[in-house]
């Protein structure tokens, strides 16, 4: 199931070609993109996510379509959204920097899809997740702008590759490490730890990506009382945490009860815990 939308709101046929071959996203992966979660009719975060695709415009250099723009596609979406039968749609917002030798005028889609059986089975049966390396260390972001760590781009390609990489070792997910043995990201996803009454994420200038779905679990935990932390932490902390999770728009605040083939402390009572301060934020 695919509804697609164009930025001045028309519905086109989702199975139609879009793009012309030389779009610099077909030949480069050159543009930037979000995922949105769509529950009843309502976006998650949409602000947020509006703000992380002009953030990751800036960072890229590239032009984009104003706000409304965006925002009317997705209504587009939202309204032709199947939702007697589908209660959630994941929405990409897509935007590629336009052709190739081109005069710069960005090309930009809203696409809704079905929310996959994967990803409803990891909200609810947790993962296994492996450490892998990402090859660089917490403070190159800020050396090396040019490498765009940290802006949602298109070129997804090594993080599709580290999935499968997990897989080939019998796991789900991934939590990337930087070379001096600190935590950073999953591919599409932050790591959320608990540890007693405190909640810790690892730092956007590490070079990951800053996530709206860990921003809105932590204001609700914030407003409950719970100590946040955002902070640099080894990757063995995954092992001696109260519960560790894995956070983005689809999957939620889904669990890890495996690292690297050990299993971690699971305590079903704090989950629904952190799950619910997630879902108190709608
Ligand atoms: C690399 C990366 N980190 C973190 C996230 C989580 O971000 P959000 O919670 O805004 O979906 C994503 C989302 O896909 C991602 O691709």
């Amino acid at each position: 199931m695919r509804v697609l939308a164009l930025l001045d709101g028309t519905i086109v046929d989702p199975e139609a070609p879009l793009l012309r071959a030389d779009d610099l996203s077909v030949v480069r992966g050159d543009g930037i993109f979000e995922t949105i979660l769509v529950v009843d009719r309502e976006p998650r975060e949409l602000g947020p996510h509006l703000d992380r695709l002009e953030r990751s415009a800036r960072m890229m250099e590239m032009t984009l379509p104003e706000r409304g723009a965006w925002e009317r596609a997705a209504r587009a979406v939202i309204d032709n959204w199947p939702w007697d039968t589908d209660p959630e749609l994941a929405l990409k917002l897509v935007c590629s920097r336009g052709i190739d030798d081109g005069d710069g005028t960005p090309t930009g889609f809203a696409m809704g899809m079905q929310v996959g059986p994967e990803t409803i089975r990891k909200r609810r049966d947790g993962v296994a997740v492996v450490t892998l390396e990402r090859g660089y260390a917490p403070d190159l972001m800020e050396r090396a702008p040019w490498l765009l760590l940290s802006a949602k781009t298109l070129s997804y390609a090594v993080n599709m590759a580290a999935l499968r990489e997990a897989r080939s070792r019998g796991a789900d997910e991934v939590v990337f490490v930087a070379t001096d043995g600190t935590a950073l990201e999953g591919p599409t996803s932050n790591v959320v730890l608990a540890k007693g009454r405190t909640l810790i994420t690892t730092p956007p200038n590490t070079g990951i990506l800053p996530g709206t779905t860990q921003g809105a679990l932590f204001r609700a935990a914030e407003k409950a009382g719970w100590e946040t932390r955002v902070e640099n932490f080894p990757a063995e902390e995954l092992l001696n945490s109260d519960g560790v999770w894995l956070a983005s728009s689809v999957r939620k605040i889904t669990r890890i009860h495996t690292v690297d083939g050990t299993g971690i402390k699971v305590n079903d009572e704090l989950h629904d815990e952190i799950t619910g301060l997630y879902e108190s934020n709608y």
